[in-house]
């Protein structure tokens, strides 16, 4: 059992980071048979194996060791999803985004995180993740610290408990309160799953104030918490490989080198107003804003980091990323656009490699 556990745990790992058997085993010295048996729990390492092993993966000693025998537990593949419904989510195109990824990459980077579901499918081992929503952040922040996490899970069974329309309104109007943003982030991270859940559509939408104002889904019952997924995203999130950041992009790829992969999945350039400079705003991102964004994506570029950005299929992005790889793939979004067939956008993957 124990071998059978260290074995699914190293696998585990491996495959998180993206790296092959051969690849181990030339970056160890150690056999790939010898790999492979180790990984079926079929042989017994020497601890210095194991040394190189970790080296190898850049992954500590005591990650390798982090399983339980007495439990039962033999670590899992991870099979997490987006705790939130976030405009631009990125299932239905997750098979593409994935086929084409880099297959071996050191730490992955998401700056603009939004629910997630690329980054939580992929639970890379190593990650730095941002959104500039702090709202957001410190939701993903909230499943990470144990404490919060607790705080955050009495105050989603109490807002379940509690739930009605006047119910739904009430907590709606807490951010309008001068004190809201001192409040405790797990009780904020409570309020802002509910308030997904609970809302027409499960969008996130304030008005030019910053408050939150989508109206109510009037359901009779609302599940915000979901124990398993909960307990694997709070599992996963916590350890100490995966950053958390509040904040603008640039800041969160700042520390990227060589090797790493960064997937830029960016509020997307409008078809309408193509050309138009005067959509910029301080608070949206326009036209400068992707301008900003391209000239990053060529700096990382120079750096020999893997990139790969998603957006419209508009005259302005090509030609903001002439001379990189440009795949065209269709999406079906909830929007009024130009793009074509019915219910149909076109979107880019933009890559590097
Ligand atoms: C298209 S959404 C991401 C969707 C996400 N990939 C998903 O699957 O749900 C864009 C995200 O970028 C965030 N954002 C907007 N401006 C930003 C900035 N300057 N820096 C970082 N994040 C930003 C927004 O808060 C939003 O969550």
């Amino acid at each position: 059992m124990l071998l059978e556990t260290f074995g699914n745990r190293l696998k585990t790992i491996r495959e998180n980071i993206g790296i092959s058997q051969l690849k181990l085993s030339e970056l160890t010295g150690v056999m790939r048979d010898q790999i492979s048996r180790i990984e079926n729990g079929q042989i017994n390492p020497t601890l210095e194996t194991v040394y190189k092993l970790s080296t190898a993966l850049e992954t500590p000693l005591s990650d390798l060791f982090d399983f339980s025998i007495d439990d039962n537990i033999v670590f899992k593949q991870y099979k997490i999803k987006p705790f939130v419904k976030w405009a631009g989510g990125k299932t239905q195109l997750l098979d593409k985004i994935k086929e084409l990824m880099p297959k071996e990459y050191g730490t992955y980077y998401e700056p603009f995180l939004g629910g997630g579901a690329v980054f939580l499918n992929l639970t890379p081992n190593k990650a730095v993740v941002a959104d500039y929503n702090s709202e957001l952040a410190s939701a993903y922040s909230s499943f990470k610290n144990s404490n919060d996490y607790q705080t955050m899970i009495t105050e989603l069974i109490k807002h379940e408990a509690n739930h009605n329309e006047d119910y739904y309104y009430k907590v709606r109007e807490m951010d309008r309160d001068e004190n809201y943003s001192k409040l405790p982030n797990p009780i904020k991270a409570a309020r802002l799953i509910y308030l997904n859940k609970a809302c027409f559509n499960g969008l996130y939408r304030v008005n030019s104030k910053g408050y939150f104002n989508v109206p109510s889904g009037k359901k009779e019952v609302v599940k915000a918490y979901q124990p398993e997924l909960f307990d694997d995203l709070h599992e996963y999130l916590r350890s100490p490989n995966i950053t958390i950041l509040s904040g603008d992009f640039e800041k969160a790829v700042e520390s990227a080198k060589k090797g790493d992969f960064v997937y830029f999945d960016p509020p997307y350039d409008t078809f309408d107003e193509q050309n138009n400079f005067t959509t910029y705003t301080k608070d949206s991102f326009g036209k400068e804003e992707q301008i900003r964004l391209s000239n990053v994506f060529k700096e990382l570029d120079k750096k020999g980091v893997y990139l790969m950005l998603s957006n419209h299929n508009t005259d302005f992005i090509t030609e903001l990323y002439k001379g990189f790889n440009i795949e065209i793939v269709h999406a079906r979004r909830a929007i009024n656009s130009k793009g074509s067939g019915r219910g149909n956008v076109e979107e880019v993957i933009i890559t590097n490699y």
